[in-house]
């Protein structure tokens, strides 16, 4: 669920008008609920309750400070994929032994970095990975906490891109080596074994891949309880949302609706996860990224001309595939929405960036009611692995973020100045 309504005919994020954000800050901007944010939070949270559980929010989804600052005050962990990741957790008054270190391509500055930091544990990839991790470890004089991240080989039946948890992909030791893995590991003087990991994807909406990975993996994590004393199973990240909301359909039963119950909630996924888990006696730690934000965010966008080629009606809008790339990368889907509600005869519409390129579209083809030139709309569902995957191509400055709570909406990263976006460039000598 989320907490984007119409009242009276105008679309509110929590109690503030959004085209009263649009009109404060201009557009492209994303806008974050917080009540949404805390809500994901603590339904998952309240879920998990019967397990020794820790949520490790996954960072990379959103790695806004007020994002973190939020979640640290809720008492999350953080899932971390790099130096900058670890840094940001810091620089929002979180700490690093709340922080799990992921990643398949640890450098040595960031294995220093996190040791320095105190990470809760790294989650390693290869044997190469824990052979550096040791050396780094001595050479610090420390130990390193470590996971070793197995790959159950299920598929998660979800984008090829987000997959993780095949062999096909270069995720994680295999499950049958994994044993083994664990004993090289346990010679290693400056490693302290402390869980096992596996995440086996992104966008999942059944729980069965997640029960199918953790039975497999169940022997093997008993038997590191017993060889090596672990102390955690880290069950990853992944758990899926609803993209398509009732916003746009003004179907407000939409979430008792049949398709509704295909949708993983954090109450059919502790159903069966929980009775597998707590006989374990292990700490359960859970890695949602998605989740947490995925609803939590829209992208608000203007008009700037409506066109009709041929057969084709296009809105072209001021956001593009920089601000928003999901829909030109994975063909994702997010619901577009008008902040004024309105009820002109829909039609099949592209809505499109101002990019040259034909990736260049947040819908093709799809029923959206007219619209005209001025007229400003939302991308639902941008709260995760939207305003993070943004860059600057065609030297678009990122858009700014704001974040609500309540009645209140503040700024929570200003629009980027043209300038910045040269401002880390040099003129070689003989150009000057
Ligand atoms: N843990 C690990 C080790 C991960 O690699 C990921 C995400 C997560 C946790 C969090 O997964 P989540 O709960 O958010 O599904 N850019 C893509 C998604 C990439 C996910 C990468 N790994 C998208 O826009 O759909």
């Amino acid at each position: 669920m989320h907490d984007f309504s119409y009242k009276d005919g105008e679309l509110y994020c929590e109690e503030v008008p959004l085209a009263a954000i649009a009109d404060e800050y201009g557009t492209p901007v994303y806008v974050y609920s917080s009540a949404t944010i805390i809500d994901h939070f603590n339904k998952l949270d309240r879920a998990l309750a019967e397990l020794d559980h820790l949520i490790c929010y996954a960072i990379k989804a959103n790695s806004n400070l007020a994002v973190l600052r939020l979640l640290a005050g809720l008492g999350s962990g953080f899932d971390v994929v790099s130096r900058g990741e670890l840094a940001r957790v810091q620089a929002a008054g979180g700490q690093g032994g709340d922080c799990l270190f992921a990643g398949v391509g640890k450098t040595v500055a960031e294995i220093e970095q996190a040791l320095q930091a105190g990470v809760y544990a790294f989650n390693a990839e290869s044997e190469p990975e824990l052979e550096r991790i040791d050396r780094v470890a001595q050479r610090l004089g420390v130990k390193a906490p470590v996971s070793v991240r197995v790959n159950p080989d299920v598929d998660a039946g979800t984008h090829s891109k987000i997959t993780t948890g095949t062999y096909e992909n270069k995720f994680g030791v295999a499950i049958e080596r994994a044993e083994r893995v664990y004993e090289m590991a346990s010679r290693l003087p400056a490693l302290r074994i402390r869980g096992v990991h596996m995440h086996i994807g992104s966008q999942l909406t059944s729980v069965a891949p997640f029960e199918n990975a953790v039975r497999k993996l169940l022997p093997l994590v008993t038997r590191c309880k017993e060889r090596f004393g672990i102390e955690f199973f880290s069950i990853g990240g992944g758990m899926g949302i609803v993209y398509e909301s009732a916003l746009a359909s003004g179907r407000s039963d939409w979430w008792r609706r049949e398709e509704a119950a295909t949708i993983l909630t954090p109450q059919s996924y502790a159903e069966i996860m929980v009775p597998l888990l707590q006989p374990l006696g292990l700490k359960i730690l859970v890695e949602p990224g998605r989740f947490i934000v995925g609803n939590a965010g829209v992208l608000l966008t203007q008009v700037e001309y409506v066109k009709r080629t041929g057969q084709k009606n296009f809105v072209i809008v001021d956001a593009a595939m920089n601000d928003l790339l999901r829909p030109a990368f994975y063909g994702a889907y997010h619901e577009i929405v008008a902040l004024r509600q309105n009820s002109e005869l829909a039609i099949p519409t592209d809505v499109v960036g101002p990019i040259c390129e034909s990736g260049d579209y947040f819908c093709q083809d799809r029923m959206i009611p007219r619209v005209r030139e001025g007229d400003r709309l939302a991308l639902l569902s941008a709260g995760a692995y939207s305003f993070v995957m943004a860059s600057n191509y065609n030297t678009r400055p990122m858009p700014c973020e704001i974040m609500v709570r309540g009645n209140r909406s503040d700024m929570i990263r200003q629009r980027e100045s043209t300038e910045a976006l040269w401002a880390q460039e040099r003129l070689p000598s003989w150009l000057e």
